[in-house]
């Protein structure tokens, strides 16, 4: 259907878009405005100007290659790119089921020195995405969000409240992609849900970033991108797949990249009295995340730092936790020890990875 629905945009983009659950129409705005609706890249021709979209604002439409103040603007999926000005908007109205949970990825740029925030909606829901953190060396992140479909044609918008004295300033942003998610439950053998983190955000397929998953603001795991998972820091956590790093286990894992700052955690239901054993994958993402790594898993009172020395070719080590559950539920969170930068680049933070956590109850204490 994917596929049905990319050949669809594009035959007729120019008489309508198809409604197909979850897709975008123009995500990487490969479509642009006509050459009268242009003022050298400044958008000119009205809300209608970019296929697919609704504009409003100061808006420029960039082509990859082009000079952005001394620097050449790269882009990361196809050729073309959208810069937000201040108070500028970008929206359109998106398919999806009722009641279903999804995840939005997109991938941005921030442009100026200044802290630049982005709000991301799917009405009713929104966020405000601080960008003063530069995860990646290109200077393009991928961040995912995650939303519950409220109404089955619902309003995507992607604003920038800025007020920065320059107009060019303001990120750009390149694609979007949805994806349904599909909260996990426990199972008998773990009584996490999604401890392999094989449920997650949408991956761009020729992007290298990984995903970021920003602090969830409000502890609804249910809600997250990651699903089961809450992102319970001041820094984001990054998710990985298998097609772009060394995962340990299955198809997705989490690269704790923010050191003390970026940590990820889950209440788990347990039976007081009971006997748990936790046990995780501590490894590297096979990034040029070289030197020595810690992971410290933190059990009610019970704690286990777990160092590992990597040589960012990838690679796993197994630990574990035992420890007797005191409440019907135990939060189980893990953080990263230290910062590290990738030694490919010196700019994109890095650090250990977690996959395949298990917790089970020992039936023998
Ligand atoms: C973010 O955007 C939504 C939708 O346009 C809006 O309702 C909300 O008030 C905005 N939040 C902020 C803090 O600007
Ligand atoms: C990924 O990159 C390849 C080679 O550059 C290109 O042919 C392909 O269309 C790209 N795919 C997407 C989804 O951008």
């Amino acid at each position: 259907m994917g596929m049905l629905s990319f050949l669809l945009v594009f035959c007729c983009f120019h008489v309508t878009f198809s409604f197909t659950d979850g897709s975008i129409a123009n995500a990487e705005f490969e479509f642009g405005p006509k050459p009268q609706d242009m003022k050298g890249t400044v958008v000119t021709g009205g809300p209608h100007a970019i296929p697919g979209w609704e504009i409003s604002g100061f808006i420029e439409y960039l082509k990859s290659g082009q000079k952005q103040g001394d620097m050449l603007l790269v882009v990361p999926n196809g050729a073309y790119a959208v810069r937000l000005g201040n108070g500028a908007s970008i929206k359109q109205k998106i398919k999806v089921v009722k009641g279903m949970y999804y995840s939005i990825t997109f991938m941005v740029a921030r442009t100026c020195a200044q802290e630049e925030k982005l709000n991301v909606s799917v009405a009713p829901d929104w966020v405000v995405l601080p960008m003063q953190t530069l995860y990646s060396g290109n200077g393009w992140d991928a961040y995912a969000w995650s939303f519950q479909a409220d109404y089955s044609l619902v309003d995507m918008a992607f604003h920038h409240p800025g007020k920065e004295e320059d107009p060019a300033c303001g990120p750009i942003i390149d694609s979007i992609a949805l994806k349904a998610l599909y909260p996990p439950r426990p199972t008998n053998k773990n009584v996490l849900k999604n401890g392999g983190f094989e449920e997650g955000p949408y991956v761009f397929p020729n992007t290298t970033s990984g995903v970021l998953i920003p602090p969830n603001i409000v502890d609804l795991s249910d809600h997250s991108p990651l699903p089961g998972w809450i992102v319970e820091s001041l820094k984001a956590v990054k998710y990985i797949d298998s097609d772009h790093f060394s995962v340990p286990l299955g198809k997705g894992a989490v690269e704790l990249i923010g050191g003390k700052e970026s940590a990820i955690a889950q209440v788990a239901r347990t039976i007081p009295g009971k006997t748990y054993t936790l046990s995780f994958a501590v490894g590297d993402a096979g990034n040029s995340c070289e030197g020595s790594l810690s992971v410290e898993a933190y059990v009610g009172k019970e704690s286990v730092k777990v160092p590992y020395e990597s040589k960012g070719k990838g690679g796993f080590k197994r630990a574990t936790l035992k420890f007797v559950a005191v409440s019907t539920r135990t939060r189980i969170l893990f953080l990263s020890t230290f910062y590290t930068m990738r030694s490919d680049d010196f700019a994109s933070l890095c650090g250990p990875v977690i996959d395949d956590v298990t917790l089970i109850s020992l039936r023998k204490p």
